[in-house]
């Protein structure tokens, strides 16, 4: 019996230690084929005999039990070395990500105005014509609609053409004071050198009880945030015509490429139209039930600015996802 025990001791791997189990509890192990003997005993004979296999038994069982843990934790351990992976192995350097220009672009711009206290509003990409127009004071048939050309989907909702619907949203959700911007996605039919019918726009407005907000409040932040943007550029408001505001002006910087001397980029004008603006227009907060409160609003376009501080010539470049192009922006 020692020699079976010294066996299960001794065993290498569970296959060894499973040999050795066989072998005494196995059909024809020595503990079984000692049970099966008990039946031609008697008396004393007998029950001395199945006292001692079933002592056997029990210790067997008892040593195998541990024993193939033992051997389960070694094998366990042998194959993590086995099959481990080398991490300090050479390897080919895997592709770098990096922000796209044009997102890198906006979360610079959102930067500055949470800075500036303006919270970040969002609304839905598919709109009705409510938000989109008409709140906005372009009521249906108005010429002014055709500055924009739209999307529509077959139940006349629509794919919104600027982010000015959120200045409806969040005036319809909150009260004055306000102090929003909304960055996102917009549509238009449009595509050419410097149009696609996906771009990103920033949004601003602000709203305050009384007629606390003038020109010159318009005229400070984005003459600071076009600082902060293009470092020491000229900044020029020329009067332009939007229905939400009045009066509104579009908003040039100098030429950066020239320095306002005259170049292809400037067409020889020596400024850059970079966003819209204007002073919001009664019949807007009309719309959303407003009355006695005063504001401005602005919007401008993420892509067009992202092209002109990595002056990228062509804007269609920027949706194409070319490795050529984004990879020096790592
Ligand atoms: N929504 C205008 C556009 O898309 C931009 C704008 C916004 C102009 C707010 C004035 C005020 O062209």
């Amino acid at each position: 019996m020692q020699k079976f025990i010294d066996e299960i001791s001794q065993a290498k791997s569970l296959a060894e230690l499973e040999s050795a189990r066989l072998a005494l509890l196995g059909k024809k192990g020595v503990i079984t084929e000692g049970f099966s003997k008990l039946k031609e005993l008697n008396g004393d004979e007998k029950k001395a005999l199945a006292e001692s296999l079933n002592k056997a038994r029990d210790e067997a069982n008892e040593l195998l039990a541990s024993k193939k843990a033992e051997l389960e934790e070694k094998e366990a351990n042998e194959a993590l070395i086995k099959d481990g992976v080398d991490v300090s192995l050479f390897n080919e350097p895997s592709l770098r990500g990096a922000m796209h220009p044009v997102m890198a672009t906006m979360d610079k711009i959102i930067d500055y105005f949470v800075a500036q206290n303006f919270s970040v509003e969002t609304g839905p990409l598919i709109e009705d014509d409510f938000h989109n127009f008409e709140a906005l004071n372009l009521p249906k048939y108005h010429p002014a609609r055709d500055m924009q050309d739209t999307f529509y989907l077959r139940d006349f909702r629509l794919l919104r053409t600027h982010t000015s619907p959120v200045q409806i949203r969040t005036m319809q959700a909150k009260k004055p004071p306000i102090r929003m911007i909304a960055p996102g996605a917009v549509f238009r039919r449009d595509l050419d050198l410097t149009h696609t019918p996906m771009f990103h726009q920033i949004e601003g407005l602000v709203v305050e009880e009384g007629d606390k907000i003038s020109f010159a409040n318009l005229k400070d932040i984005l003459q600071n945030f076009l600082v902060y943007m293009f470092g020491d550029v000229k900044v020029r408001f020329r009067p332009s015509f939007f229905p939400f505001t009045e009066p509104s002006t579009e908003v040039d910087i100098s030429c950066i490429f020239c320095k306002g001397c005259g170049c292809r980029v400037c067409k020889q004008t020596g400024w850059l139209e970079v966003l819209g603006s204007g002073i919001v227009d009664e019949n807007v907060f009309k719309a959303v039930g407003y009355s006695g409160v005063s504001g401005y609003a602005f919007g401008l376009g993420v892509e067009r600015l992202a092209m002109l501080l990595h002056r990228i010539p062509d804007l269609r470049s920027l949706f194409e996802g070319d490795l050529r192009l984004l990879e020096q922006f790592r």
